[in-house]
Protein backbone atom coordinates (compact mmCIF):
# COMPACT_ATOMS: atom_id res chain seq x y z
CA UNK A 1 0.00 0.00 0.00
CA UNK A 2 2.87 2.58 1.14
CA UNK A 3 4.05 1.72 -2.44
CA UNK A 4 0.67 2.39 -4.42
CA UNK A 5 0.68 5.76 -2.02
CA UNK A 6 4.18 6.56 -3.59
CA UNK A 7 3.73 5.43 -7.39
CA UNK A 8 -0.01 7.79 -6.94
CA UNK A 9 2.81 10.72 -5.65
CA UNK A 10 5.14 10.07 -8.44
CA UNK A 11 2.26 10.40 -10.64
CA UNK A 12 0.69 13.89 -9.51
CA UNK A 13 4.45 14.95 -10.09
CA UNK A 14 4.76 16.95 -6.91
CA UNK A 15 1.22 18.49 -6.92
CA UNK A 16 -1.77 17.45 -4.10
CA UNK A 17 -4.26 16.70 -6.99
CA UNK A 18 -3.75 15.70 -10.37
CA UNK A 19 -6.50 18.38 -10.95
CA UNK A 20 -4.15 20.82 -9.95
CA UNK A 21 -0.63 19.33 -12.08
CA UNK A 22 -3.45 19.49 -15.02
CA UNK A 23 -3.69 22.65 -14.88
CA UNK A 24 -0.53 23.80 -14.46
CA UNK A 25 0.66 21.77 -17.73
CA UNK A 26 -1.58 23.82 -19.73
CA UNK A 27 1.63 25.89 -21.07
CA UNK A 28 3.12 22.07 -22.21
CA UNK A 29 -0.18 20.72 -23.44
CA UNK A 30 -1.04 23.89 -25.66
CA UNK A 31 2.66 23.60 -26.93
CA UNK A 32 2.30 20.31 -27.92
CA UNK A 33 -1.30 21.06 -29.26
CA UNK A 34 0.16 23.48 -32.10
CA UNK A 35 3.54 21.66 -32.77
CA UNK A 36 3.86 20.92 -36.19
CA UNK A 37 0.67 22.83 -37.08
CA UNK A 38 1.32 26.48 -37.13
CA UNK A 39 3.78 28.45 -39.21
CA UNK A 40 3.88 31.91 -38.28
CA UNK A 41 6.50 33.55 -40.36
CA UNK A 42 4.76 32.18 -43.55
CA UNK A 43 0.69 32.22 -42.20
CA UNK A 44 -0.13 28.86 -42.49
CA UNK A 45 -1.80 26.13 -40.43
CA UNK A 46 -1.30 22.73 -41.23
CA UNK A 47 -4.21 19.83 -40.44
CA UNK A 48 -2.57 16.66 -41.19
CA UNK A 49 -5.52 15.13 -39.94
CA UNK A 50 -8.12 17.11 -41.90
CA UNK A 51 -6.46 18.04 -44.90
CA UNK A 52 -8.24 15.68 -47.52
CA UNK A 53 -10.56 16.97 -46.76
CA UNK A 54 -9.43 20.65 -47.73
CA UNK A 55 -10.93 21.37 -50.75
CA UNK A 56 -14.60 20.21 -49.60
CA UNK A 57 -14.36 22.76 -47.07
CA UNK A 58 -14.22 25.69 -49.56
CA UNK A 59 -17.97 24.69 -50.35
CA UNK A 60 -19.65 23.42 -47.14
CA UNK A 61 -23.01 25.01 -46.07
CA UNK A 62 -22.93 24.68 -42.38
CA UNK A 63 -21.13 23.09 -39.52
CA UNK A 64 -22.75 21.44 -36.85
CA UNK A 65 -20.78 21.34 -33.23
CA UNK A 66 -22.02 18.14 -31.24
CA UNK A 67 -20.50 17.28 -27.54
CA UNK A 68 -21.49 17.53 -23.92
CA UNK A 69 -20.41 19.01 -20.61
CA UNK A 70 -17.16 20.76 -21.08
CA UNK A 71 -16.50 19.93 -24.50
CA UNK A 72 -20.20 21.58 -25.67
CA UNK A 73 -18.63 25.01 -23.63
CA UNK A 74 -15.01 24.52 -26.17
CA UNK A 75 -17.90 24.37 -28.87
CA UNK A 76 -19.44 27.41 -28.15
CA UNK A 77 -16.12 29.12 -28.16
CA UNK A 78 -15.44 26.95 -31.70
CA UNK A 79 -18.56 29.02 -32.93
CA UNK A 80 -17.64 32.51 -32.23
CA UNK A 81 -13.55 31.52 -34.36
CA UNK A 82 -15.07 29.66 -37.19
CA UNK A 83 -17.73 32.21 -37.98
CA UNK A 84 -15.76 35.50 -37.05
CA UNK A 85 -12.80 34.05 -39.19
CA UNK A 86 -13.75 31.68 -41.68
CA UNK A 87 -17.52 33.07 -42.49
CA UNK A 88 -18.86 29.71 -42.11
CA UNK A 89 -22.41 29.20 -40.08
CA UNK A 90 -22.06 27.13 -36.87
CA UNK A 91 -24.63 25.23 -34.77
CA UNK A 92 -23.57 24.18 -31.55
CA UNK A 93 -25.73 21.10 -29.85
CA UNK A 94 -25.89 19.07 -26.95
CA UNK A 95 -24.98 15.75 -28.54
CA UNK A 96 -28.33 13.91 -26.14
CA UNK A 97 -30.67 16.43 -27.60
CA UNK A 98 -29.78 16.64 -31.02
CA UNK A 99 -29.58 12.53 -31.24
CA UNK A 100 -33.52 12.34 -29.97
CA UNK A 101 -34.38 15.30 -32.68
CA UNK A 102 -34.91 15.01 -36.42
CA UNK A 103 -32.26 16.81 -37.43
CA UNK A 104 -32.39 18.26 -41.02
CA UNK A 105 -29.03 16.89 -42.14
CA UNK A 106 -27.06 17.42 -46.18
CA UNK A 107 -24.24 16.30 -47.51
CA UNK A 108 -23.12 19.95 -47.57
CA UNK A 109 -22.47 19.87 -43.83
CA UNK A 110 -19.93 18.85 -41.21
CA UNK A 111 -19.96 17.48 -38.37
CA UNK A 112 -17.74 17.83 -35.39
CA UNK A 113 -17.85 15.96 -32.74
CA UNK A 114 -16.00 17.04 -29.71
CA UNK A 115 -14.74 14.80 -26.73
CA UNK A 116 -12.18 14.26 -24.32
CA UNK A 117 -12.63 11.01 -23.76
CA UNK A 118 -13.77 9.84 -27.25
CA UNK A 119 -16.28 7.24 -25.20
CA UNK A 120 -18.85 9.60 -24.68
CA UNK A 121 -22.16 7.52 -25.73
CA UNK A 122 -24.15 10.42 -26.53
CA UNK A 123 -21.78 11.81 -28.60
CA UNK A 124 -21.56 8.99 -30.62
CA UNK A 125 -25.11 8.18 -31.14
CA UNK A 126 -25.52 11.72 -32.55
CA UNK A 127 -22.12 11.05 -34.97
CA UNK A 128 -24.09 7.79 -36.09
CA UNK A 129 -27.19 9.59 -37.00
CA UNK A 130 -25.22 12.49 -38.79
CA UNK A 131 -23.22 10.02 -40.48
CA UNK A 132 -26.24 7.52 -41.85
CA UNK A 133 -28.20 10.92 -43.54
CA UNK A 134 -24.87 11.87 -45.28
CA UNK A 135 -22.53 14.69 -43.64
CA UNK A 136 -18.75 14.34 -43.27
CA UNK A 137 -17.79 13.85 -39.70
CA UNK A 138 -15.10 15.42 -37.71
CA UNK A 139 -13.40 14.74 -34.86
CA UNK A 140 -11.80 16.58 -31.86
CA UNK A 141 -10.57 14.05 -29.06
CA UNK A 142 -7.90 13.82 -26.86
CA UNK A 143 -7.77 9.96 -26.24
CA UNK A 144 -5.86 7.95 -29.42
CA UNK A 145 -7.21 5.12 -30.82
CA UNK A 146 -10.95 5.58 -28.64
CA UNK A 147 -14.29 5.08 -30.30
CA UNK A 148 -15.11 8.29 -31.37
CA UNK A 149 -11.80 8.72 -33.79
CA UNK A 150 -13.05 5.37 -35.15
CA UNK A 151 -16.12 6.50 -35.99
CA UNK A 152 -15.39 10.13 -37.65
CA UNK A 153 -14.42 10.37 -41.17
CA UNK A 154 -10.98 12.80 -40.18
CA UNK A 155 -10.29 14.10 -37.31
CA UNK A 156 -7.90 16.42 -35.12
CA UNK A 157 -6.40 14.74 -31.92
CA UNK A 158 -5.75 17.97 -28.44
CA UNK A 159 -2.73 15.91 -27.15
CA UNK A 160 -3.58 16.98 -24.16
CA UNK A 161 -2.10 13.77 -22.53
CA UNK A 162 -3.83 12.03 -20.41
CA UNK A 163 -6.53 14.07 -18.02
CA UNK A 164 -7.18 12.40 -14.80
CA UNK A 165 -9.07 14.82 -12.95
CA UNK A 166 -13.11 14.39 -13.64
CA UNK A 167 -13.08 18.30 -13.71
CA UNK A 168 -11.97 18.85 -17.86
CA UNK A 169 -9.52 21.30 -17.53
CA UNK A 170 -5.99 20.91 -19.86
CA UNK A 171 -8.38 19.14 -22.38
CA UNK A 172 -10.60 22.12 -22.10
CA UNK A 173 -7.67 24.43 -23.57
CA UNK A 174 -6.53 22.04 -25.71
CA UNK A 175 -10.08 21.43 -27.59
CA UNK A 176 -10.46 25.60 -27.65
CA UNK A 177 -6.97 25.50 -29.27
CA UNK A 178 -7.65 23.18 -32.10
CA UNK A 179 -10.90 25.23 -32.67
CA UNK A 180 -8.80 28.22 -33.01
CA UNK A 181 -6.64 26.17 -35.46
CA UNK A 182 -9.29 25.20 -37.14
CA UNK A 183 -11.24 28.00 -37.78
CA UNK A 184 -8.06 29.53 -39.19
CA UNK A 185 -7.02 26.59 -41.54
CA UNK A 186 -10.91 27.07 -42.94
CA UNK A 187 -10.40 30.14 -43.42
CA UNK A 188 -7.00 30.21 -44.98
CA UNK A 189 -8.78 27.42 -47.25
CA UNK A 190 -11.78 29.82 -47.95
CA UNK A 191 -9.68 32.62 -48.77
CA UNK A 192 -11.37 34.75 -45.92
CA UNK A 193 -8.13 35.57 -43.86
CA UNK A 194 -5.81 37.79 -45.71
CA UNK A 195 -1.84 36.54 -45.32
CA UNK A 196 -0.82 39.55 -42.76
CA UNK A 197 -3.51 38.72 -40.25
CA UNK A 198 -2.76 35.43 -40.56
CA UNK A 199 0.93 35.93 -39.79
CA UNK A 200 -0.47 38.37 -36.82
CA UNK A 201 -2.64 35.66 -35.40
CA UNK A 202 -0.72 32.87 -35.55
CA UNK A 203 2.76 34.95 -34.06
CA UNK A 204 0.74 35.90 -31.26
CA UNK A 205 -1.16 32.35 -30.71
CA UNK A 206 2.44 30.87 -30.72
CA UNK A 207 3.56 32.80 -27.48
CA UNK A 208 -0.11 31.88 -25.61
CA UNK A 209 1.68 28.97 -23.97
CA UNK A 210 4.27 32.01 -22.11
CA UNK A 211 0.82 33.66 -21.09
CA UNK A 212 -0.65 31.10 -19.78
CA UNK A 213 2.18 30.62 -17.80
CA UNK A 214 1.58 34.21 -16.84
CA UNK A 215 -1.89 34.00 -15.48
CA UNK A 216 -1.29 31.01 -13.37
CA UNK A 217 0.97 33.25 -11.53
CA UNK A 218 -2.10 34.56 -9.89
CA UNK A 219 -3.06 31.42 -7.84
CA UNK A 220 -1.90 32.70 -4.63
CA UNK A 221 -4.34 35.88 -4.81
CA UNK A 222 -6.84 33.43 -6.17
CA UNK A 223 -6.78 31.47 -3.22
CA UNK A 224 -7.05 34.02 -1.21
CA UNK A 225 -10.25 35.19 -3.11
CA UNK A 226 -11.56 31.34 -2.32
CA UNK A 227 -11.06 32.06 0.87
CA UNK A 228 -13.79 35.18 1.14
CA UNK A 229 -16.69 33.28 -1.16
CA UNK A 230 -15.73 29.18 -0.07
CA UNK A 231 -19.14 29.56 2.40
CA UNK A 232 -21.29 31.00 -0.53
CA UNK A 233 -24.53 28.94 -1.65
CA UNK A 234 -24.72 30.41 -5.23
CA UNK A 235 -22.24 31.93 -7.44
CA UNK A 236 -23.30 33.72 -10.95
CA UNK A 237 -20.31 33.49 -13.91
CA UNK A 238 -20.93 36.81 -16.38
CA UNK A 239 -19.32 37.06 -19.71
CA UNK A 240 -20.14 38.47 -23.01
CA UNK A 241 -18.75 37.17 -26.34
CA UNK A 242 -16.49 34.54 -26.24
CA UNK A 243 -16.21 35.49 -22.40
CA UNK A 244 -19.62 33.66 -22.32
CA UNK A 245 -18.84 30.33 -22.93
CA UNK A 246 -16.14 30.86 -20.44
CA UNK A 247 -18.60 31.72 -17.74
CA UNK A 248 -20.31 28.61 -18.70
CA UNK A 249 -17.15 26.90 -17.97
CA UNK A 250 -16.01 28.83 -14.63
CA UNK A 251 -20.17 27.95 -13.53
CA UNK A 252 -19.47 24.16 -14.06
CA UNK A 253 -16.23 23.64 -13.30
CA UNK A 254 -17.06 25.31 -9.58
CA UNK A 255 -20.64 23.18 -9.47
CA UNK A 256 -18.96 20.01 -10.28
CA UNK A 257 -15.97 20.06 -7.78
CA UNK A 258 -17.25 22.22 -4.81
CA UNK A 259 -21.23 21.40 -4.75
CA UNK A 260 -21.70 25.14 -5.11
CA UNK A 261 -24.81 26.09 -7.24
CA UNK A 262 -23.52 28.24 -10.03
CA UNK A 263 -24.73 29.33 -12.89
CA UNK A 264 -23.15 30.82 -16.42
CA UNK A 265 -25.39 33.93 -18.40
CA UNK A 266 -24.59 35.89 -20.96
CA UNK A 267 -23.98 39.30 -18.38
CA UNK A 268 -26.99 41.23 -20.75
CA UNK A 269 -28.88 38.59 -19.73
CA UNK A 270 -29.00 39.14 -16.57
CA UNK A 271 -31.71 41.97 -16.31
CA UNK A 272 -33.87 39.32 -17.83
CA UNK A 273 -34.18 37.69 -14.58
CA UNK A 274 -31.18 36.45 -12.69
CA UNK A 275 -30.25 39.69 -11.51
CA UNK A 276 -33.22 39.07 -8.90
CA UNK A 277 -30.57 37.01 -7.25
CA UNK A 278 -28.47 39.40 -6.31
CA UNK A 279 -27.50 40.68 -2.59
CA UNK A 280 -24.55 40.80 -0.40
CA UNK A 281 -24.93 36.80 -0.37
CA UNK A 282 -23.96 36.59 -3.78
CA UNK A 283 -20.29 36.36 -5.82
CA UNK A 284 -20.63 37.43 -9.17
CA UNK A 285 -17.40 36.27 -11.47
CA UNK A 286 -17.30 38.67 -14.53
CA UNK A 287 -15.24 37.99 -17.82
CA UNK A 288 -13.84 41.92 -17.85
CA UNK A 289 -11.26 41.53 -19.95
CA UNK A 290 -10.36 44.62 -22.32
CA UNK A 291 -11.88 43.95 -25.84
CA UNK A 292 -15.13 44.61 -27.60
CA UNK A 293 -17.58 44.17 -25.21
CA UNK A 294 -15.30 46.29 -22.28
CA UNK A 295 -17.86 49.36 -21.99
CA UNK A 296 -20.88 46.95 -21.78
CA UNK A 297 -19.90 44.55 -19.55
CA UNK A 298 -18.69 47.58 -16.94
CA UNK A 299 -22.72 48.42 -16.99
CA UNK A 300 -23.19 45.31 -16.20
CA UNK A 301 -20.78 45.16 -12.98
CA UNK A 302 -22.29 48.77 -11.89
CA UNK A 303 -25.56 47.17 -11.52
CA UNK A 304 -24.65 44.25 -9.55
CA UNK A 305 -22.40 46.69 -7.49
CA UNK A 306 -25.65 48.93 -7.15
CA UNK A 307 -27.49 45.96 -5.84
CA UNK A 308 -24.45 44.83 -2.92
CA UNK A 309 -22.95 42.19 -5.21
CA UNK A 310 -19.47 40.89 -4.55
CA UNK A 311 -18.07 41.29 -7.51
CA UNK A 312 -14.86 39.18 -8.44
CA UNK A 313 -13.60 40.08 -12.00
CA UNK A 314 -11.03 38.62 -14.87
CA UNK A 315 -9.56 41.83 -15.75
CA UNK A 316 -6.42 42.60 -18.63
CA UNK A 317 -2.97 43.32 -16.83
CA UNK A 318 -2.89 47.12 -16.00
CA UNK A 319 -7.13 47.69 -15.99
CA UNK A 320 -7.91 50.33 -13.70
CA UNK A 321 -11.35 51.06 -14.68
CA UNK A 322 -12.90 47.64 -13.45
CA UNK A 323 -10.41 48.36 -10.11
CA UNK A 324 -12.28 50.75 -8.86
CA UNK A 325 -15.55 48.69 -8.84
CA UNK A 326 -14.45 44.98 -8.47
CA UNK A 327 -14.02 43.64 -4.71
CA UNK A 328 -11.28 41.05 -6.50
CA UNK A 329 -9.67 41.51 -9.33
CA UNK A 330 -7.64 38.92 -10.99
CA UNK A 331 -5.14 39.80 -13.96
CA UNK A 332 -4.72 37.93 -16.91
CA UNK A 333 -2.06 38.99 -20.01
CA UNK A 334 -2.92 41.32 -22.91
CA UNK A 335 -4.75 39.24 -25.77
CA UNK A 336 -5.88 39.50 -29.64
CA UNK A 337 -9.77 38.72 -28.39
CA UNK A 338 -9.73 35.15 -30.26
CA UNK A 339 -7.40 34.65 -27.46
CA UNK A 340 -9.50 35.26 -24.69
CA UNK A 341 -10.95 32.00 -23.89
CA UNK A 342 -7.88 30.36 -23.84
CA UNK A 343 -6.60 32.71 -21.05
CA UNK A 344 -9.57 33.65 -18.83
CA UNK A 345 -10.35 29.85 -18.31
CA UNK A 346 -7.27 29.64 -16.33
CA UNK A 347 -8.08 32.07 -13.06
CA UNK A 348 -11.73 30.19 -13.41
CA UNK A 349 -10.31 26.98 -13.22
CA UNK A 350 -7.61 27.72 -10.10
CA UNK A 351 -10.82 29.59 -8.60
CA UNK A 352 -12.90 26.54 -8.24
CA UNK A 353 -10.03 24.19 -6.86
CA UNK A 354 -8.82 26.51 -4.50
CA UNK A 355 -12.64 26.98 -3.22
CA UNK A 356 -12.98 23.06 -3.29
CA UNK A 357 -9.92 22.26 -1.27
CA UNK A 358 -10.87 24.48 1.26
CA UNK A 359 -14.71 23.10 1.66
CA UNK A 360 -13.36 19.79 2.29
CA UNK A 361 -14.06 18.09 -1.21
CA UNK A 362 -12.79 15.02 -3.38
CA UNK A 363 -11.29 17.14 -5.87
CA UNK A 364 -10.35 14.85 -8.82
CA UNK A 365 -13.14 12.20 -7.90
CA UNK A 366 -16.33 14.34 -7.62
CA UNK A 367 -19.25 12.95 -6.39
CA UNK A 368 -21.70 11.61 -8.75
CA UNK A 369 -19.52 11.63 -11.77
CA UNK A 370 -17.58 9.29 -14.12
CA UNK A 371 -14.42 10.46 -16.30
CA UNK A 372 -16.22 8.94 -19.20
CA UNK A 373 -20.30 8.86 -19.38
CA UNK A 374 -20.15 5.74 -21.49
CA UNK A 375 -24.50 5.54 -20.72
CA UNK A 376 -26.88 8.03 -22.11
C1 LIG B 1 -16.11 18.25 -17.45
O1 LIG B 1 -15.45 18.82 -16.38
C2 LIG B 1 -17.06 17.19 -17.13
N1 LIG B 1 -16.54 16.19 -16.29
C3 LIG B 1 -17.97 16.71 -18.25
O2 LIG B 1 -18.88 17.74 -18.48
C4 LIG B 1 -17.36 16.26 -19.59
O3 LIG B 1 -16.81 17.36 -20.25
C5 LIG B 1 -18.44 15.59 -20.44
O4 LIG B 1 -18.91 14.43 -19.80
C6 LIG B 1 -17.97 15.25 -21.84
O5 LIG B 1 -16.94 14.33 -21.84
P1 LIG B 1 -16.08 14.03 -23.11
O6 LIG B 1 -15.38 15.27 -23.48
O7 LIG B 1 -15.14 12.93 -22.70
O8 LIG B 1 -17.03 13.61 -24.21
Amino acid sequence: QELELKLEMLEKGGFEHFMLKEIYEQPRSIKDCMRGRIYPSEGKVQLGGIKEFAEKLKNIDRIIIVACGTSWHAGLVGEYLIEEYARIPVEVEYASEFRYRNPIITEKDVVIAISQSGETADTMAAIEMAKERGATIFGICNVAGASIPRLTHAGVYTHAGPEIGVASTKAFTAQVTVLTLMAFYMAQQRGTITESKMIELLTELDHIPEKIQKALESDKLIKEVAEKIKDSRNCLFLGRGSGFPVALEGALKLKEISYIHAEGYPAAEMKHGPIALIDEEMPVVFIATQNSSYEKVISNIQEVKARKGKVIAIVTEGDTEVKKMADYCIEIPDANEAFLPLLATIPLQLLSYHIAVLRGCNIDQPRNLAKSVTVE
